[in-house]
């Protein structure tokens, strides 16, 4: 059982930063390695996440798209669904997604920072249908005789080395139920009159390292099997985000 506490977390993440170099994704409470050797500042370091984890904070980094991108996601919960979002996000989204479901449904949220889970949990917490589990987005299974209505991948998959990359959509999808959609909102590579995109190219220079496999990259290309699957791609603010919804192929 993880401890909620910011000092559990804490100390969680000084054994994490002396753990070995991860090559590949293992159950739990491990924290893979570009967590703490590219991101630890944006989601590892406490005093860092709680000065991050504002709505202003998103909506800059977002370029004011925040609210259509998030909107792209909540629109599609209704109430009584079964919601699993595989990664925590800055700001009120999870407890938007949450109040969605409603209590009829359920909101799961995974995360593998203990930071991250502490700050999902408290957010959550007086909303007794949802949990949050530490755990790895490409890793995690619904419990048996569970399956999920919506899985969102939000903004989280141009954080991840490649590899990874390929293990969340293939479980993503392997969670799939026959009904269900998985829905991800992420980077695009942008128009070239778009001037956001040159920013983009010198931040994902400096700080995003996995992220230009979005721009060159469908993410279909990170599915094991995308030829089972139908493919839809919204995509906004002159190319810069995404919207991905991936549903079963209906059988004529
Ligand atoms: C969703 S992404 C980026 C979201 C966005 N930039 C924001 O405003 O929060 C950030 C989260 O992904 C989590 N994360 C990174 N790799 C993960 C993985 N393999 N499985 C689950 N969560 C992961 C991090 O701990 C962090 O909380």
């Amino acid at each position: 059982m993880i401890d909620t506490t910011y000092e559990a977390a804490k100390q969680d993440q000084q054994l994490a930063h002396a753990a070995p170099r991860l090559t590949h994704p293992t159950p739990c409470t491990e924290m893979p390695a570009y967590m703490t050797e590219v991101y630890d500042w944006a989601y590892v370091d406490p005093a860092w996440v709680r000065w991050l984890d504002h709505n202003l904070v998103v909506k800059t980094l977002l370029f004011c798209n925040d609210q259509r991108l998030m909107r792209r996601y909540l629109e599609r919960i209704r109430p009584g669904m079964r919601v699993w979002q595989v990664a925590h996000v800055y700001g009120d989204l999870v407890q938007r997604a949450a109040q969605r479901t409603g209590p009829e449904g359920c909101f799961h949220l995974t995360d593998v920072t203990p930071i991250q889970i502490a700050h999902g949990r408290s957010k959550l917490d007086a909303m007794p249908w949802t949990r949050v589990i530490r755990q790895d987005a490409a890793l995690h299974i619904a419990e048996p005789g569970e399956t999920y209505d919506l899985i969102c991948n939000f903004m989280l998959l141009h954080e991840v080395p490649d590899d990874w990359k390929r293990r969340i959509v293939d479980n993503m999808l392997a969670q799939m139920p026959a009904h269900g959609e998985v829905l991800f909102v992420d980077y695009h590579g942008p128009a070239r009159w778009q001037p956001v995109r040159y920013i983009l190219k010198l931040v994902n220079r400096l700080l995003e390292p996995f992220a230009h496999a979005l721009w060159e990259n469908e993410i279909s290309h990170f599915a094991s099997q995308p030829e089972r699957y139908e493919w839809s791609k919204e995509t906004l603010f002159g190319g810069v985000y995404q919207v991905v919804s991936v549903k079963h192929k209906t059988t004529r």
